[in-house]
């Protein structure tokens, strides 16, 4: 078989994230490399809190409805992504109309409403949802946003058992990025311990895998793999892209030429990516790819964050303006060289 989602079929499931560009009429190349390539789709934006519930009580579901509608039509595996984050949630969520953080008691009931109603709607047509996203720190500690300040721990709890609640049968996931670093695993695997401990279901941990180049190591990865299946549930790579650009930031207290200069140095590939370079990224995907295969009982699902380069997060994040190439299709969504290495290794 010639395509991601044949070699891989029966071991593991081929996502991308989808976003607006991606599905529409707009764009004929990329919908031709999904539906030839991915059975699982995932949305990038439109299922976040701030899309979906602009203002309270105000829901529009016109792009989630394309995207499951989509998924439907394709047969596809769809993974609804996010009910419960501190970023991409709107402001007005955690505030009264003074602008005060509302009580313990308010923001539960908020939490049940957007959860009832997204999860509702969806019911019986969602594969999974990622209930909620980065809780936990890298050093392994409770992320301190307004769901953990005014709720306390037990909002992890009641997120998972509101989205039960709305729909039995669909399955509810932790996701996190930087699940390798030792604190972090601990911390994410302390806190599913304890929700599932007080009897309630989650079905999957979701490691972003958001990677570059060096970073983080097969080893420490593997570890997580082994040890977040340790309690029981799937573990699936849900937002997975190997960024070839340094790490860093630009400092702005720099003087400007200096900061002129260091911009360049954090943007490299401007004109194109070398050969040795895309040599190496293939050669990351398969240790990667390796690693998953070898635990192919364990992992349900390979999602990778978006389908060619250009529409990548990464060319924005963390510092805006540069030119990354880390996905599995160019910019004119041709299929890299070393894709056919993953499909012989599947
Ligand atoms: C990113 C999207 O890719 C961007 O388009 C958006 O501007 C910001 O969010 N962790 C997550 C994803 O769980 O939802 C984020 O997606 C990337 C980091």
């Amino acid at each position: 078989s010639n395509t991601l989602k044949d070699a891989y079929n029966g071991k593991f499931y081929i996502g991308t994230a989808l976003n607006l560009n991606q599905i529409w009429e707009r764009n004929e190349k990329a919908k031709e490399v999904i539906e030839t390539h991915f059975n699982s789709i995932v949305a990038e934006n439109c299922m976040k809190s701030e899309n979906l519930q602009p203002r309270e009580g105000e829901f529009n579901f016109t792009d989630a409805d394309k995207f499951v509608e989509y998924g439907e039509k394709h047969g596809m595996h769809i993974i609804g992504h996010t009910l419960i984050w501190h970023s991409q949630a709107p402001t007005w969520f955690f505030k009264d109309a003074n602008g005060n953080d509302v009580s313990r008691e308010v923001l539960i009931e908020r939490m049940r409403k957007h959860i009832h109603t997204v999860v509702g709607r969806y019911k019986g047509r969602i594969r999974g949802w990622d209930v909620v996203n980065e809780a936990i720190l890298d050093n392994g500690e409770w992320r301190k946003s307004k769901f953990y300040q005014i709720v306390g721990e037990d909002f992890i709890k009641l997120a998972f058992q509101f989205a039960h609640e709305a729909d039995p049968n669909t399955e509810l996931y932790y996701n996190d990025y930087s699940t390798a670093i030792p604190a972090k695993r601990e911390g994410i695997y302390k806190m599913v311990k304890q929700v599932i401990d007080s009897g309630v279901k989650v079905h999957g941990i979701g490691m972003q895998e958001h990677n570059g180049l060096d970073h983080p190591s097969i080893e420490e990865t593997e570890n997580s793999i082994l040890r977040f299946s340790s309690l029981g549930v799937k573990v699936m790579v849900t937002e997975m892209e190997i960024s070839v650009l340094p790490n860093g930031r630009p400092n702005m207290g720099a003087e400007i030429s200096d900061r002129v200069a260091y911009r360049k140095e954090l943007n490299p590939y401007v004109d194109g990516l070398p050969d040795e370079k895309m040599k190496e990224l293939g050669a990351r995907y398969k240790e990667f790819f390796s690693l998953y295969l070898k635990h192919q009982d364990k992992i349900d699902r390979v999602t990778l964050w978006g389908v060619g380069d250009g529409d990548s997060w990464k060319n924005g994040f963390p510092v805006p303006g540069r030119t990354d190439y880390p996905l599995l299709f160019d910019r004119e969504y041709k299929v890299k060289p070393f894709v056919q290495d993953l499909i012989e290794l599947g």
